[in-house]
């Protein structure tokens, strides 16, 4: 069956566009941050609002993944998907994803079609490894995490997305202001 209820009644129902805004970036540069702290403006404001994140996603429906670029782009397909389903439902998705290759991101860029932003939260991987708030980048330099982001797997800036968040300059508070 068709659904009788089209994303642009959703839409005008709860008074505002259904979409997604895409973080990529290191782990710690600040993504998953900034999306909870937008994540609760937006609900105390009256927004629909859901943050997906890798951690979250890689515990239940993506358990069965690693981090081989394999793996990865079996994660973000998942991941789109999902994202897809909540836009459907009306709300304004936040997902929180390293997301390291442009390729994946182009496929994810598809997979979720209109409504679909890309930002890039931005930090050198100096202020990262210093941040290491779970303490993932001492244990992938001491060689005990394979493949590790940033360290023995690569990260491919995004050339053109749509908004650039730099947290190395600008802290999270401004950038999660100005997103
Ligand atoms: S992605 O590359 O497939 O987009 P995703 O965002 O889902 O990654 O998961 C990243 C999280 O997994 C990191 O924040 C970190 O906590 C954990 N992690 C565990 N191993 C690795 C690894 N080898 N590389 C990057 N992140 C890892």
């Amino acid at each position: 069956h068709v659904s009788e209820i089209s994303r642009e009644l959703l839409e005008s129902m709860s008074g505002h566009k259904a979409g997604a805004l895409w973080m990529t970036g290191l782990s710690g540069s600040g993504k998953s941050t900034i999306a909870h702290r937008i994540e609760h403006e937006l609900i105390l404001s009256g927004h629909r609002v859901y943050v997906l994140d890798g951690d979250t996603l890689r515990t239940g429906l993506n358990s069965d993944l690693g981090f081989g670029e394999e793996a990865r782009r079996e994660n973000l397909r998942r991941a789109a998907e999902v994202v897809k389903v909540l836009i459907d439902a009306g709300l304004i998705v936040i997902a929180s994803f390293i997301s390291p290759f442009r390729a994946e991101r182009q496929m994810v860029r598809e997979i979720v079609g209109a409504g679909f932003y890309e930002v890039y939260v931005e930090a050198s991987l100096e202020t990262c490894e210093e941040r290491d708030p779970k303490g993932l980048y001492k244990r992938a330099r001491a060689g005990v995490i394979p493949k590790f982001t940033g360290i023995s797997s690569p990260y491919e800036a995004p050339e053109n997305p749509d908004l650039r968040l730099n947290t190395s300059r600008h802290g999270l508070e401004e950038s999660a202001r100005q997103l």
